[in-house]
């Protein structure tokens, strides 16, 4: 499947938040989305005939970043998206001189979870009730030394 990666603008957050609202429990705002990218935090889509089907936002702080969120559309799920986008994030990582990447990630999110594996992320620690919504969930925190 013929996908292009590249770096996100403000003209990409209607379809990112439909993406966030088919994906996360506790969706971001468009309101995040804009703040989010006006600090500085690094946005990358991911499209498929010229339509964005994924994305992800990540915090490089030197020599530390946080993935703060990744996502690919429903209908484009186990066909291999998200671990391309990630490998993509953990490239543009090491090409801004970040040594280590932290994420949290629900702890009954095993379908993220085996991702992050997957490319060699290791579970350090849980944070209790770290989710409020729908209900309180722990977070399980992973990083990965790149
Ligand atoms: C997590 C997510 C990005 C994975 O995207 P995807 O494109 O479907 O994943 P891929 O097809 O690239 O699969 C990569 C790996 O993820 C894991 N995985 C993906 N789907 C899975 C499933 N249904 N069950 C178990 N593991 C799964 C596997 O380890 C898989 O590797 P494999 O194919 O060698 O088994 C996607 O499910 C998603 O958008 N989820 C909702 C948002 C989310 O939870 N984000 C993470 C927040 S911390």
């Amino acid at each position: 499947m013929r996908t292009k990666i590249r770096p996100a603008s403000s003209d990409d957050i209607e379809s990112i938040v439909e993406i966030e609202n088919s994906t996360n429990l506790m969706p971001w705002t468009k309101a995040q989305f804009i703040s989010s990218m006006e600090v500085g935090h690094y946005s990358t889509v991911l499209e498929h005939a010229e339509t964005i089907i994924g994305f992800a936002i990540y915090s490089p702080i030197i020599p530390e970043s946080h993935l703060l969120n990744i996502a690919i559309d429903p209908a484009y799920h186990r066909k291999g998206l998200g671990d391309k986008l990630l490998k993509q994030v953990i490239l543009q990582n090491k090409a801004v001189g970040v040594k280590v990447i932290n994420l949290e990630v629900r702890v009954s999110n095993l379908v993220a979870i085996n991702l992050y594996k997957k490319n060699g992320f290791y579970k350090d620690a849980i944070r209790q009730d770290y989710y409020s919504k729908p209900e309180k969930e722990d977070a399980l925190l992973m990083s990965l030394i790149i």
